[in-house]
């Protein structure tokens, strides 16, 4: 694995980005950092995190991918290298909240952001962005978060616990092109926050209502079965689980 680490950069998903442009680079090349200081989340949130505590990296990969719905393996194939490596490290309560929120015990404690690309060729570049809460003791004003070390009590080495996560990534996405791929998705939906309990949301027109959680489909849709006895699908953009 090339590691590159850095103390400071704005965002390691936007460095990663910058440097494919000058550079051709190898598949799982890894930036790490310290800090970030403009760190990004899902749907334009920001991503916070304490110097030198967790660990916040973005990993690339380029033409790993045969085709846009492939994309939607990606998303399960890194949630479920994730899970898997936590679980080894007995993170208790472990689920994966959709679309990839990495939870324990109901708090957060890890995040993915993954930006595609179409480059020439019809080539689909991804920087797999993962933000993981590990050593932090502090989250006064993010109740909803939590760390490694918090649930467990013990200190993480953060570099051993990366070369883990990248290891098992590389095992993952392996398996998207083959006949596994199923695999990946009947651990994704065995892991999958909330699935079969009824849940409170919100959509997008700000309407709150009661479902359950049947399965995400292939087009990365959650599907929730509703109050009338309607089975609805719902994009990320169009759905916000209420806590
Ligand atoms: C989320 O849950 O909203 C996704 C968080 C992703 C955070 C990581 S930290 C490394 C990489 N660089 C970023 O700017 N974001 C991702």
């Amino acid at each position: 694995m090339k590691l590159i680490k850095l103390n400071a950069t704005d965002s390691t998903n936007d460095f990663l980005k910058q440097l494919a442009i000058a550079q051709t680079l190898e598949n799982y090349t890894v930036v790490a950092t310290e800090e970030q200081l403009k760190g990004r989340g899902q749907m334009g949130s920001s991503w916070t995190s304490e110097v030198g505590k967790n660990l916040t990296f973005s990993v690339f990969l380029a033409n790993a991918l045969t085709n846009v719905e492939a994309i939607y393996n990606l998303n399960i194939a890194v949630a479920v290298s994730l899970l898997e490596v936590l679980k080894k490290e007995q993170i208790p309560e472990l689920k994966i909240k959709w679309p990839n929120d990495i939870m324990s015990a109901n708090k957060k404690i890890g995040g993915i952001l993954i930006e595609n690309a179409i480059k020439h060729h019809d080539q689909i570049q991804s920087i797999i962005g993962i933000g993981l809460n590990v050593n932090q003791q502090n989250y006064e004003d993010l109740p909803q978060a939590s760390s490694l070390c918090l649930t467990t009590g013990q200190f993480y080495d953060r570099e051993e616990l990366l070369t883990k996560i990248v290891k098992q990534l590389k095992f993952n996405i392996g398996l998207i092109n083959t006949n596994h791929v199923k695999d990946l998705w009947n651990k994704y939906h065995q892991f999958l926050y909330k699935k079969e309990i009824p849940s409170a949301f919100e959509n997008k027109e700000g309407q709150q209502f009661m479902g359950i959680i049947k399965q995400v489909n292939l087009n990365g849709q959650l599907e929730v079965l509703m109050e009338d006895d309607s089975l609805q699908h719902f994009n990320i953009k169009e759905l916000k689980m209420l806590y």
